[in-house]
Parts: C-alpha cells; sequence; structure tokens
C-alpha cells in the first residue's frame, strides 16, 4: 500500500534559529511563497511571541499563501497561543502548534515543574488552543530523552485535549535509527488513542543522523516529518528537506511512500534560502551541493558519459539542475575532455590536436588544482589553433531608460584601425550588438543567449555565454564582468573571433 506523508517545512522558525541568520518579514514571505511552490505541506512560519517582526512575518504569511497549512509556535502558556492566534488567523488553513518540555531533566531544570503539572498544563493549553483554531500540534520537548511511559500519558492527554498532531522532537539529536525507530513504535502501540492524531517527528543533527532518525521513524508509523531547506535550524540543524524527500523518491522501491514535493524546485528553493539566510552549502552536501552531481575521477567521467546510471543514483534535472558537471582536473580522461572540448564548440580538431591538447591540459592540471573552461578555452587558442584575437572591444557607451530606446556606440579594436559605430535597439545588450554587427561587418546569426551569475550580492559578476551561426556553423564565445552588458559584448565578441578564426568559413583581409 502506498503511505502517504506529509513534509512540515521549519525553516522559517527552527531554521530561523540558525546562529546568524535574521530574515526580515518580506524575505520570509518570498521563502515561504517558495515553500508553496515546492510543495510543502505545512509552513511553520514563525514564533510569534518571539519578536514584533515574527509576529508581522507570520500574519504576512498566513494572509497571502493559501494552499499549505501555515503554523506558528507557542510555549504551552496562554499569552504565546493568543499571541500565535492572532497572527494565525488570516490564514485558510491555521495550525497552533504548542509545545512543553516533558524529559525528567528539562522538567526539573528548566521549568521547575513537576511531571503532574507538566501533563496538566499540557492537556489544558492543547485544550485551550482548540478554542481558538481546529488544527492543533503538540511537541514534547526533549521527546527522545523522556520516559516513555510518562510520554504515553502526556500524548495520551493531549489527543482527548484535541490534538491533531503529535510530534516527537529529538530535540537534542541524540538518538540513533534503530532505537528511535523502536520508540515511535512504542507509541503507535502504546497511545490508545493515537488513531485520532498524526504522529510527526522532528529530529536534529548532532550526530548527523537526523535524516536517518526521520525515515527510521517513517518506517515505524511516523507521517508527518519536519524539516529545513539545507539543513537550517538550532546547533546542527533539523533533517534536511531535500535529503528526506529526494531519499524517499529515489528508494521509492523501498519505501511506496508518496509526498506532494515537486522535486524539481529543490536547486531553485536551495538557491533562494542560501543567498537570503547568508548561510552557504558545504560544497559535498547531499542533493544541493555544488559537487552533488559533479565527477571527477576519469574512470567516473568515462562511466557518465557512456551511461549515467553507473555513476548517478539520481538526475540533476529531478532536482531541477540542467545537467551534471563533469569538473575537469588531472584525474580525468581523455573522453570526458573531447566531450568538454565539443560543449565549448571545439568540434573541428583532428586527432592529433586533441592528443596535443590533452597532453597540454594534463600539464596543466598537475599545476593548478581547478581548471576552469577558460582556462582550456584559452589553452586551445594560443597553443593548439593559434587563434588571433581579431576583433577587441576597446570601449563602449550604453544609454537606456524605461521611456526610451537603448542606444550604443561601441569601439572595437581591429589590427592597428579603431571602428567606432552606434546603434538602436531594444534594449541596452540588443543595441550593442547591433553596433557591434555593423563594427564587424560581418552576418553574425545570434542562437542563444544566456546570463547567470557566478558569484552572490549586488556586485555579482556576471557570465554571458552566446552561440552564433554562419553557414550552418556554430560557434560559442563567453564574457565575464560585474557589467553584463560588458560580458555580453565580450562574449559575442569572443564568438565571431572564432568564427572568423575558422579558416574554411572566412578569409579574413
Ligand atoms: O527541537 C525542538 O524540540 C523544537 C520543538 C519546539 C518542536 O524545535
Ligand atoms: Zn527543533
Amino acid at each position: 500500500m502506498i503511505q502517504r506523508i506529509f513534509i512540515f517545512d521549519t525553516t522559517l522558525r527552527d531554521g530561523e534559529q540558525t546562529p546568524g541568520v535574521n530574515l526580515n518579514k518580506l524575505e520570509k514571505l518570498e521563502i515561504a511563497k517558495q515553500l508553496d511552490r515546492l510543495g510543502v505541506d505545512v509552513i511553520e512560519a514563525g514564533f510569534p511571541v518571539a519578536s514584533n517582526g515574527d509576529f508581522e512575518a507570520v500574519k504576512l504569511i498566513a494572509q497571502n499563501v493559501k494552499r499549505p497549512i501555515i503554523a506558528g509556535l507557542a510555549r504551552a502558556v496562554k499569552g504565546d497561543i493568543d499571541r500565535a492566534w492572532e497572527a494565525l488567523k488570516y490564514a485558510e488553513k491555521p495550525r497552533i502548534h504548542t509545545f512543553i518540555a516533558t524529559s525528567d531533566l528539562h522538567m526539573k531544570h528548566k521549568l521547575n515543574m513537576s511531571p503532574d503539572e507538566v501533563l496538566n498544563r499540557a492537556a489544558e493549553m492543547v485544550r485551550y488552543a482548540k478554542s481558538l483554531c481546529n488544527d492543533i500540534e503538540f511537541s514534547p520537548e526533549d521527546g527522545t530523552r523522556t520516559n516513555p511511559e510518562f510520554l504515553y500519558k502526556v500524548l495520551e492527554a493531549v489527543i482527548d485535549a484535541g490534538a491533531t498532531v503529535v510530534n516527537i522532537p529529538d530535540t537534542v539529536g541524540y538518538t540513533v535509527p534503530n532505537e528511535f525507530g523502536a520508540f515511535i513504535r512504542g507509541i503507535r502501540e502504546n497511545v490508545p488513542n493515537i488513531d485520532k492524531a498524526v504522529i510527526s517527528v522532528h529530529c536534529h543533527n548532532d550526530l548527523g543522523l537526523a535524516v536517518a532518525n526521520s525515515i527510521a521513524a517513517i518506517e515505524n508509523g511516523a507521517s508527518q516529518v519536519e524539516c529545513a531547506v539545507n539543513g537550517l535550524g538550532e546547533r546542527a540543524g533539523n533533517a534536511a528537506l531535500e535529503e528526506v524527500v529526494m531519499a524517499l523518491r529515489t528508494r521509492r522501491d523501498l519505501y511506496k511512500i508518496e509526498n506532494d514535493i515537486t522535486t524539481e524546485q529543490i536547486h531553485k528553493t536551495s538557491e533562494l534560502v542560501r543567498q537570503l539566510t547568508g548561510i552557504q552549502i558545504q560544497p559535498n552536501k547531499a542533493i544541493v551541493g555544488a559537487n552533488a552531481f559533479a565527477h571527477e575521477s576519469g574512470i567516473h567521467q568515462h562511466g557518465v558519459l557512456n551511461c549515467r546510471e553507473t555513476y548517478e543514483i539520481m538526475t540533476p534535472e529531478s532536482i531541477g539542475l540542467k545537467k551534471s558537471m563533469v569538473v575537469l582536473g588531472k584525474h580525468s580522461g581523455t573522453h570526458a575532455f573531447e566531450q568538454r572540448l565539443k560543449e565549448l564548440g571545439y568540434n573541428n580538431l583532428s586527432a592529433e590536436k586533441v592528443a596535443e591538447a590533452f597532453q597540454k591540459f594534463k600539464e596543466l592540471a598537475d599545476r593548478k588544482k581547478e581548471i576552469h573552461d577558460e582556462d582550456i578555452e584559452s589553452l586551445i587558442r594560443q597553443e593548439i589553433v593559434h587563434e588571433k584575437e581579431v576583433f577587441q572591444l576597446e570601449s563602449f557607451h550604453i544609454s537606456s531608460g524605461n521611456n526610451l530606446s537603448a542606444t550604443a556606440t561601441v569601439r572595437i579594436r581591429k589590427g592597428e584601425e579603431i571602428i567606432e559605430e552606434a546603434a538602436v535597439g531594444e534594449g541596452p545588450i540588443n543595441a550593442a550588438f547591433k553596433a557591434i554587427d555593423r563594427a564587424v561587418n560581418i552576418p553574425v546569426n545570434l542562437k542563444d543567449y544566456f546570463l547567470k551569475s557566478i558569484t552572490g550580492g549586488t556586485d555579482a559578476l556576471g557570465e554571458v555565454s552566446v552561440k552564433v551561426e554562419n553557414n550552418e556553423k556554430v560557434y560559442t564565445g563567453r564574457g565575464i564582468s560585474i557589467d553584463i552588458i560588458e560580458a555580453s559584448a565580450k562574449a559575442y565578441l569572443s564568438a565571431i573571433n572564432r568564427m572568423v578564426n575558422d579558416s574554411e568559413t572566412f578569409s579574413i583581409k
């Protein structure tokens, strides 16, 4: 039978408790909208009593994001619950999430309350929350270090009081998969009214086991998993949403579990969270790390180029990435190198030239740790095909605005000669390309234009790749600059230079 799992995202609550993260309400709304596109079932939007900013953010999300359930956190205290409801009442599907610690350690040293007092308070506050809102989640904080018999009593009491979801937190990331699985099974078998509530889990990653523990819980009857994008959260963070979802998807053969996540939105969501929180992702992080789909060793590269499944258990496209990356370095083999030459537009090199280029590439790779496409291009241009930079960009001037046509003036050097041309276009890049067309005076058909930012922030470096066509041959060009018009002009001229260097097509006077 197919089991349905609910994905509860706490990026905006526990994730925001990551040291150094402070999102404003508009940033939170942007992330919430993306979580909606990703397809999560529940967005925990914040902890309204914690600050006015958190209150306003939960309210804004409740007012604007209508498909998922919007949850707000509250201690098992009347004032917290009232404040949470104040913000949540605008939501189409509101949920109050209330919690109190139940482990001996927390009850004694933090709450200074007896077990009976905690039990009564939990039930009383769930009942109170239920008088305001139909959907109530209850969490016994430090659940995995709580005496199981006491926990069963607390859970039974809160379900009787109206809790629709009971969430078992491994607050300090202490448990291990087998143990946690058995713990959840114990709850299922010993809480008499458990069939009236959804069992949820909330695992922290202090021992690097948050995802494994969440999956062990699912195997034992949990049907809601709390997680955060990029694994953000207190200390070592929460179970990473992307890892839980992709583990279940990739091993569907084993788990037969469905959820509503559109996995193709994972990369975009991860990037947005990275940019807005400023918390960078380690390159070897599963699913969303920069190296998660990158292959370095020659043996792996050869395998992947012949048949992806040899070294890829999921496709980069399944998380919304364009394709896997074959990273060229000293371990790479000829297959990968030749493939990259083709991707860079060097389709016509003879076998001897490719062999010579590969030899030079290996020498370079021994000296340089990372080899970028630009390194390969300059190696080929300077040492193999001896390409000339026939046209060089000397300077340009652009004038554009929202109410006027864009005009561009370019100065191009061709040997000793300086050619100056101007053109009007639909936008500054189009105007610049038209001005360059006039200056080089060669028919150029632009086939493709792609702009990406290669560093973050408003001073990001832009990388432009273009493809131009002539006589049914395609030439690629690349340009990098902090100014995207300059990057575009450089990329366009570099493709034109490659075209005019192709002696089969052109003879330059
Ligand atoms: O880790 C934890 O115990 C929590 C609860 C508030 C659910 O974040
Ligand atoms: Zn937590």
